[in-house]
């Protein structure tokens, strides 16, 4: 299989080895969100267990300096993990550990008994997209708040939604001041212009143009512009564009903030993205408005709340097709 996004559910080794079969279900894991599409994850397989690390030279000091994105990337990982290895019986146990670079270890077994329930998300998972640009007007089905909520576990995590056009644009305006805070500092756009790359980049990693819906030509100039000019009025508004269209948004919030709570909220995010994708309903984040400086603030007084805001992300339907973004390998990713 040379294209990671081409993985079939068919293809499971079902008589091969317990480490093969680890192997295939981490080809599921890889396709999961990462910030800046960044893949921080790094695995080890044992004999029946997978511990799962972060890669220290991929962490952001300046997009993401408490490392809350990184672990909420490594959660979305996680997840798919869970629904794959669930629905292909040879789940067994998570183990939470969060030491050093450290996360989590998970521990399979040989042969339980399948989650048919979590086949829906499984076929999604391959079919999932950050989408980028503007909404469509029209309104989401009524029932779908219900059944979003219905899909968390986890009582230290809320989900909360808005979808008050006044507070969705409150939230546009801020989440455009964060861009023009962080692209207003060279060292962040430094960082950034690392991670964006142009349409036709062999590159397996990081913000290939036509993800960002930008123009073919500019995708390959980009990298240079952001990092030498201040563009944060454009981003800006391009941002306040697209948060503003959104017919709602996805808040994960918590009263803590600690490794832990970020790693179950990218869990619960990847469920939550998986859910709607699964409805051809898209979702898109844009994390500015609560990462920025003490922006949070003003967020947790335009909801009208004290938790944490987490994470955040779009929620309606967008009729244009957007292409996968690249992947490294598993392979890539497996440490001895
Ligand atoms: C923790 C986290 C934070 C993210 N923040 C943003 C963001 O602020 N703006 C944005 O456009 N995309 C954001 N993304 C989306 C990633 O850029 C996207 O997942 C990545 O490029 C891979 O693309 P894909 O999800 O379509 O496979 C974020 C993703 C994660 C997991």
């Amino acid at each position: 299989m040379s294209n990671p996004w081409d993985i079939k559910k068919e293809d499971f080794p079902v008589s091969g080895l317990l480490s093969d079969k680890i192997k295939f279900v981490l080809g599921y894991a890889i396709l999961a969100p990462s910030t800046h599409n960044s893949q921080p994850w790094l695995f080890k397989i044992d004999s029946n267990s997978c511990k799962i690390y972060y890669d220290p030279k991929l962490k952001l000091p300046q997009a993401d300096p408490k490392g809350r994105d990184l672990y909420i990337s490594l959660g979305c990982m996680a997840e798919n993990i869970m629904i794959a290895s669930n629905y292909f019986g040879i789940f067994k146990e998570l183990k939470l550990i969060f030491e050093g670079t450290l996360a989590v270890e998970i521990v399979f077994r040989e042969n339980g008994e399948r989650n048919s329930d979590l086949e829906y998300l499984l076929d999604t998972i391959p079919r999932r997209v950050n989408v980028r640009g503007v909404f469509e007007d029209k309104t989401l089905p009524d029932d779908i708040g219900i059944e979003l909520l219905s899909l968390n576990k986890d009582q230290r995590i809320r989900i909360r939604f808005v979808d008050d056009k006044e507070k969705i644009s409150k939230i546009a305006s801020l989440t455009a001041e964060g861009l023009r805070m962080a692209h207003g500092r060279p060292i962040f756009r430094q960082e950034m212009s690392k991670w964006m790359t142009s349409s036709l980049s062999s590159r397996k990693d990081g913000l290939p143009g036509y993800s960002l819906r930008m123009p073919f030509l500019l995708s390959f100039i980009i990298p240079v512009l952001v990092k030498f000019f201040d563009l944060s009025l454009l981003l800006a508004k391009l941002n306040r564009i697209s948060v503003s269209s959104a017919p709602l948004i996805c808040f994960i919030e918590s009263e803590k903030s600690s490794p832990e709570i970020w790693f179950e909220t990218g869990r619960l995010a990847e469920r939550l993205m998986l859910h709607l994708q699964s409805k051809e309903i898209m979702t898109s984040i844009f994390v500015a408005s609560i990462e920025i400086g003490d922006l949070y603030k003003k967020v947790q007084e335009v909801i009208g709340n004290d938790l944490i805001p987490q994470f955040l992300f779009c929620v309606g339907y967008m009729n244009q097709i957007q292409g996968h973004s690249p992947r490294h390998k598993v392979e890539k990713k497996i440490i001895a």
